[in-house]
């Protein structure tokens, strides 16, 4: 047995592993407010409600009681009317994998099971449809998104549809971009050609609104569209929540039934599962409760004011530097590049002064290498600093490991590069010009190949 001095500082030492999550150096995976009251509530609310199992919401009562508060909070933002239900599953993937499953049922119900079904997915989706897709035996179908906006193609979408379609997808916004779909006209096509239409505002759900409120132009993306027909939002997201939670709603209550997984045949207890999950703490569901009402409606309207503010400084400074939006700034999400730069001597010159930035694929025709930065609340009180470290190293080369690796790779050396992953030596942001070096398969089956290796 360890005693728990040294057990916790262990702990402590294990944690130095990490990026501060609360630094705010960070511009994805976490949303980061600067409020320690609210994180301090939340993690009590998650120690007090940790040891509990939402499995069985009839035993452990809190659990249905905190789902359904939040559900009705995240109705009450997105045009719900009365007959939405909704699921609380613990994060957006979770919520669209849900999505797909119950579109891919009521498909079965209508159509049997002799036919594949397909999603129609904008080439600006998450990765989680197409997680979506396989783990459900669905086909998937990306259209184009439209090079000057990065929203998807109204004419692709609609001969993209056809009797096997059993979902169509729209982001609000989507990640790479931070651009807003124009679910109003795909809405329009999916109603007439009657097929499901679910909006991804995994990350836009619950800040949109409230840019709404301040006066901010933000296109239709919710319930408001007849169309609509499912829409998942992630309180671990904007909703400033410990991770672990997201909302997914069903227009349709039928929809919902197609979601949740029942089983009265087995031996033991009545099973019945909403979620993908089956045991799962009511610890994050505590949390998200928790976190809706001490902001309310002010506090996350007052959270988006500075997420605004952060987002208006930032692009406006970096647009001195010469960096360019690669779509509409309606979101919360800034993608920029700059083709006067080197963009990964920039970021590996950042990185060097603790900010952490994602550099993003350049596609042909499409978009140049950009990098991507989710703006948090805290992103406000930093983003002159930012500024200031984004002017000093704006002409720095690149990481020299990184071009003696880039020589390598195109001579089929894969050995170094596996090694500095690793060992951590790499930032995982220059991994996207790295792997172009090889064919997509190969460049698949190596980063395989690396997870393995770092899980060893
Ligand atoms: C648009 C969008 N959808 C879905 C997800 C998946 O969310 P999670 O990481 O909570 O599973 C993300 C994550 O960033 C996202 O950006």
């Amino acid at each position: 047995m360890t005693g728990i001095p040294d057990l916790l500082n262990s702990l402590s030492q294990i944690g130095k592993m990490d990026v501060d999550p609360y630094s705010g150096n960070l511009f994805t995976y976490v949303y980061e407010t600067g409020d320690k009251k609210l994180r301090n509530i939340q993690h009590k609310a998650l120690n007090m409600f940790y040891d509990r199992n939402a499995l069985d919401f009839t035993t452990f009562k809190s659990a249905a009681y905190f789902e359904k508060e939040i559900i009705r909070f995240a109705k009450s933002i997105s045009h719900a009317d009365e007959n939405v239900l909704g699921t609380l599953t613990y994060g957006g993937t979770e919520s669209i994998l849900l999505a797909v499953k119950a579109a891919r049922d009521l498909f079965r119900k209508k159509r049997g099971k002799d036919e594949v079904p397909e999603i129609v997915l904008p080439s600006s989706g998450h990765p989680s449809w197409e997680k979506g897709a396989e783990y459900f035996d669905l086909r998937l179908k990306i259209i184009p998104i439209d090079r000057k906006n990065k929203k998807a193609n109204l004419e692709s979408l609609k001969s993209a549809i056809n009797e096997r379609t059993a979902l169509v997808v729209a982001s609000a916004p989507n990640f790479p971009y931070g651009s807003i779909d124009p679910v109003k006209e795909m809405g329009e096509i999916t109603r007439d050609k009657g097929v499901p239409l679910h909006v991804d505002a995994c990350v836009g759900g619950f800040i949109l609104p409230f840019f709404e409120r301040l006066g901010e132009d933000v296109p239709v993306y919710d319930f408001q569209e007849e169309g609509v027909s499912s829409l998942s939002m992630d309180t671990h997201k904007y909703g400033y929540s410990l991770k672990g939670s997201s909302v997914l709603l069903f227009r349709n209550p039928e929809m919902k039934k197609y979601s949740n997984y029942i089983n009265i045949s087995w031996p033991s207890y009545i099973f019945v599962n909403t979620s993908i999950l089956s045991s799962r703490s009511v610890g994050p569901m505590a949390s998200a409760w928790t976190a809706i009402n001490y902001l309310g409606m002010e506090g996350y309207q007052s959270l988006a004011k500075k997420v605004l503010s952060a987002r208006n400084y930032l692009s406006k400074e970096m647009e001195k530097l010469g960096f360019r939006s690669t779509a509409p700034i309606e979101s919360s999400i800034l993608s920029m590049y700059n083709d006067t730069i080197d963009l990964f001597g920039f970021v590996y010159g950042m990185q060097k002064r603790s900010w952490h930035l994602e550099i993003q694929k350049a596609i042909q025709d499409l978009v140049p290498y950009n990098i991507h930065m989710t703006l948090s609340p805290v992103h406000n009180r930093l983003s002159k600093p930012f500024i200031k470290a984004a002017r000093d190293t704006i002409t720095s080369p690149p990481d020299p490991r990184f071009m003696e690796l880039m020589g390598g790779l195109s001579q089929g050396n894969l050995s170094d590069l596996m090694t500095m992953v690793k060992e951590g030596n790499i930032n995982p942001a220059l991994l996207v010009k790295l792997l172009e070096q090889i064919p997509e398969d190969s460049a698949r089956e190596m980063a395989n190949e690396i997870v393995n290796e770092v899980f060893r």
